[in-house]
């Protein structure tokens, strides 16, 4: 069935150009692109964006980290986006990341790991909605 799952090129992807690159690997992968903007984050943005993350101890260093640049938001679809997508990604910590995932190839550390995706339908439906209305999903 198919699927929408939404994705963020961080900061410090954006901040070394590889909006393209990672883009190609998104399209290549068979992930269709839906809408897509290029914002800078307020605090609150950030914060709101990660609550569920709040209590972590990572939470203040994340927010900072994803203000410090734009990035680039986007709702991708394809039949099993969600899973499709976090295998593109690869791990969370790049150092466990498998080759040819966007993660190996590109992320700094844990932290500035290039590259968000939604991890279940829960959390997709609440995060697409969180950057995007109905009328701009228009791919
Ligand atoms: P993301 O998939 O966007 O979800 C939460 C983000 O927190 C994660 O990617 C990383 O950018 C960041 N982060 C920083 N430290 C950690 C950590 N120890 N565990 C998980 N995520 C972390």
């Amino acid at each position: 069935m198919s699927q929408l799952t939404l994705s963020i090129i961080k900061p410090d992807a954006v901040q070394r150009g590889l909006i393209g690159d990672i883009l190609k690997m998104i399209s290549d992968a068979g992930l269709k692109i839906k809408a897509m903007k290029m914002i800078q984050l307020t605090k609150e943005q950030a914060e709101g964006f990660y609550a569920v993350h709040k209590e972590r101890p990572f939470f203040n260093d994340l927010v900072a980290y994803m203000i410090s640049g734009p990035v680039v938001v986007s709702v991708l679809e394809a039949e099993g986006a969600i899973e499709k997508y976090r295998k593109l990604m690869g791990a969370t910590n790049p150092e466990q990341a498998e080759e040819g995932t966007i993660r190996k190839r590109f992320a700094l550390n844990i932290e500035a790991n290039s590259v968000h995706g939604s991890d279940a339908p829960e959390t997709a439906a609440v995060e697409t909605s969180y950057f995007f209305n109905q009328l701009e999903q228009v791919g």
